[in-house]
């Protein structure tokens, strides 16, 4: 394995503090879960912890906090063996997400308490020695620092001519983030936000933000839950992708950040097309949603 195969993966880390139930709570009432636990979360976290059950070598990129909560979450990422030599760190408690699995109908509910926590930025971003990887992943918040550290990957690259490949996972505030789409290689727009546009199945999906784009440069994915995927690559050829039907629905949470990590991992270490990579993401995703967490994802290799 080359030391080029590994991942950075930018972005937040966050606990989440899973309850299961049998069914969505009543509101104002009080009652008793089925049961419950707690564990790292957050997109480029998740991304990062499925990575590397899949194999891949993995760095993860994003604010660390001294509060005592946190250190579950470093002592999480140490015994995974996910790098974090470059993180930043701050003395404010870390963000955290109240998750509610309702059994009946497989919904995972998100609330989440961010409480202005610090983002990484373009500054602590120079200290990263780029020449390690061959992925960088970014999530795409906090845009004016994001598309500052995205184009310094595409300023390395330029500069070194090394193969080092960029995606982008676009969940949030579709016009602050369209900007940093015309610098990646893979965007994969989440079945909420497009939605949220009016966009109503994934190839609506693709050809939209693909027309609001200035560049048309990137290859565009889409995942549509339990309809599959969609993707459009740069030559602008559509592909829809059918999904595996999961055998039964346990734990929906974190199915879209394994989707992203089957990706990369398809594309950067198993070298397949576009569209066989969404194909394996779509077999990550439903086998995610088997079992609680990520661990099981292994069975998939
Ligand atoms: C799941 C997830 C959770 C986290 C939240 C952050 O996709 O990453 O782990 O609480 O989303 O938005």
């Amino acid at each position: 394995m080359s030391l080029k195969k590994t991942v950075l993966c930018v972005g937040c880390t966050v606990i989440d503090f899973v309850t299961i139930n049998a069914s969505f709570p009543e509101e104002d009432s009080d009652r008793r879960c089925l049961d419950g636990y707690w564990q790292r979360g957050g997109n480029a976290s998740n991304v990062s912890t499925v990575l590397q059950v899949l194999g891949a070598r993995v760095e993860f990129f994003g604010m660390l906090s001294r509060a005592d909560g946190f250190r579950v979450l470093l002592e999480d990422l140490r015994k995974r063996d996910i790098g974090v030599r470059y993180c930043p760190q701050t003395d404010k408690d870390p963000p955290f997400s109240s998750v509610i699995l309702a059994q009946d109908t497989g919904s995972r509910t998100i609330v989440h308490c961010n409480k202005n926590y610090p983002y990484v930025t373009a500054e602590d971003f120079k200290r990263i020695d780029l020449s390690a990887f061959g992925w960088v992943h970014f999530e795409a918040r906090c845009p004016t620092e994001t598309i500052k550290m995205i184009q310094a990957v595409v300023d390395y690259r330029s500069k070194c001519g090394d193969e080092l490949i960029i995606s982008l996972d676009f969940e949030t505030l579709y016009e602050e983030n369209l900007n940093l789409c015309d610098l990646c290689d893979y965007v994969v727009l989440s079945k909420d936000l497009a939605l949220k546009k009016g966009w109503k199945a994934a190839q609506e999906a693709c050809l939209g933000l693909e027309r609001d784009l200035i560049q048309h440069r990137p290859a565009i994915i889409c995942p549509w839950g339990s309809d599959g995927a969609g993707c459009l690559d740069s030559n602008k050829n559509y592909r829809d992708m059918g999904a595996y039907k999961a055998n039964k629905i346990v734990d929906t949470l974190g199915a879209g950040d394994s989707f992203m990590a089957g990706f990369i991992y398809a594309t950067l270490y198993r070298l397949y097309s576009l569209s066989d990579a969404v194909d394996f993401a779509n077999q990550v995703a439903s086998h995610k949603i088997t079992n609680f967490g990520y661990d099981h994802i292994t069975e998939l290799k």
